[in-house]
């Protein structure tokens, strides 16, 4: 049986709402961390500083539930309503116990059901396509999408060629059937996994279970040989950007943003440049953020809510380890 006489709806992101902890970690201290300098770091990254949750005993969930919380008191949403809360993370509070079940619970939705996604730095945008396809299908109304990572409790702050990307954050967005006809428009989304080993946290996992060696190697960390993925997320997210941008008839005048995963500015400059976009159309906020892994792109959005108008046309791009990749269109909805 065909779709013929049912409507098809549509998934729109109705609210945004975000958390970035007090604590700044700028290059000046990091100078005073390892060997490198502020204008390293800037030149070869544009980050300038980087939020940090610094009490140990706050985990994920809590940079995760502060953002729920700034939706929920924007929108004025009853959270009971919520009916599936996804957290999208690489630094879950616990293994096998869902991040997400522990924040729905925490939030008040009550009558939600939760779980956590991992694809690294794109697991955000491919929450994004989980929610939209759950609104589409008619299964569910209000879908509660969370990017969180607490990345200062897998970094070793002795290592670098690290130290200096990542940060803490948390972003969510509401997903509900859209209200006109703007939402969820287009994906075409990526993986190669031959490469997994280029950005990854080697132990912990299956393959290398804590053991004493595991803990003397230091294996527990994230790691990433840097020119590696540069050099794959240069050419991929800027691949897939444009062939989402093609596919939906997209040019450098009719996009109104380009919304990217903030890993490296010059990874984000050279995809704008292949795109042909102005700076102006290209969201950012690494200088002061770092890389927040799942929670760039959400963070984007809540930063720059304000300058958003119905109607806008966006493109997400982003690249992860995995690796993982994609690009999605949205169109703004409010
Ligand atoms: O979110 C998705 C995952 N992550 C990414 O997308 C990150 C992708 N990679 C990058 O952003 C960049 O590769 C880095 C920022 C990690 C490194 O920048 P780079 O321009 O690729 O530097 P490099 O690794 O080619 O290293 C150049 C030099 C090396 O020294 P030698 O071998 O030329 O003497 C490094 O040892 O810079 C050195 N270096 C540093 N120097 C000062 C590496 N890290 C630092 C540092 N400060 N923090």
């Amino acid at each position: 049986m065909g779709l013929e006489g049912k409507q098809v709806l549509k998934a729109a992101i109705t609210a945004v709402g975000g958390y970035t902890p007090d604590t700044i970690l700028s290059n000046q201290t990091l100078e005073k961390m390892v060997d490198t300098s502020d204008e390293w770091i800037q030149s070869r990254t544009g980050i300038k500083e980087r939020r940090i949750l610094s009490d140990d005993d706050k985990p994920t969930s809590y940079l995760a539930i502060k953002a729920a919380q700034d939706l929920i008191a924007k929108k004025k949403l009853d959270p009971t309503t919520i009916d599936l809360v996804l957290v999208a993370t690489v630094t879950p509070d616990l293994h096998v116990a869902a991040t997400a079940a522990y924040v729905a619970s925490s939030i008040g939705a009550t009558q939600a059901f939760a779980y956590d996604l991992n694809a690294a730095c794109s697991g955000f945008l491919y929450g994004m396509s989980t929610a939209a396809a759950y609104i589409c299908s008619g299964r569910y109304k209000k879908v509660l999408l969370i990017g969180a990572d607490k990345m200062s409790s897998i970094v070793d702050y002795t290592d670098r060629t690290t130290c200096i990307i990542f940060g803490d954050g948390g972003g969510a967005v509401l997903f509900e059937p859209s209200p006109n006809e703007y939402g969820w428009e287009d994906e075409y989304f990526r993986s190669d996994g031959t490469d997994r080993m280029s950005l990854r946290i080697k132990a912990g996992g299956s393959l290398f279970p804590t053991s004493q060696k595991t803990l003397d190697e230091g294996w527990h960390n994230i790691h990433q040989d840097g020119r590696t993925v540069f050099k794959y997320a240069v050419s991929e997210m800027s691949h897939v950007a444009e062939q989402i941008m093609l596919r939906n008839n997209l040019n450098e005048q009719t996009l109104d943003y380009l919304v990217p995963h903030q890993a490296n500015k010059r990874i984000v400059d050279a995809t704008a440049q292949r795109l042909n976009l102005k700076e102006e159309k290209v969201l950012m906020n690494i200088a002061y953020y770092g890389n927040t892994t799942a929670a760039t792109l959400p963070l984007l959005l809540n930063d720059y809510e304000t300058q958003l108008k119905q109607g806008d046309k966006l493109v997400f791009t982003a690249f992860g380890g995995g690796f993982t990749w994609g690009a999605a269109h949205l169109t703004w909805a409010y």
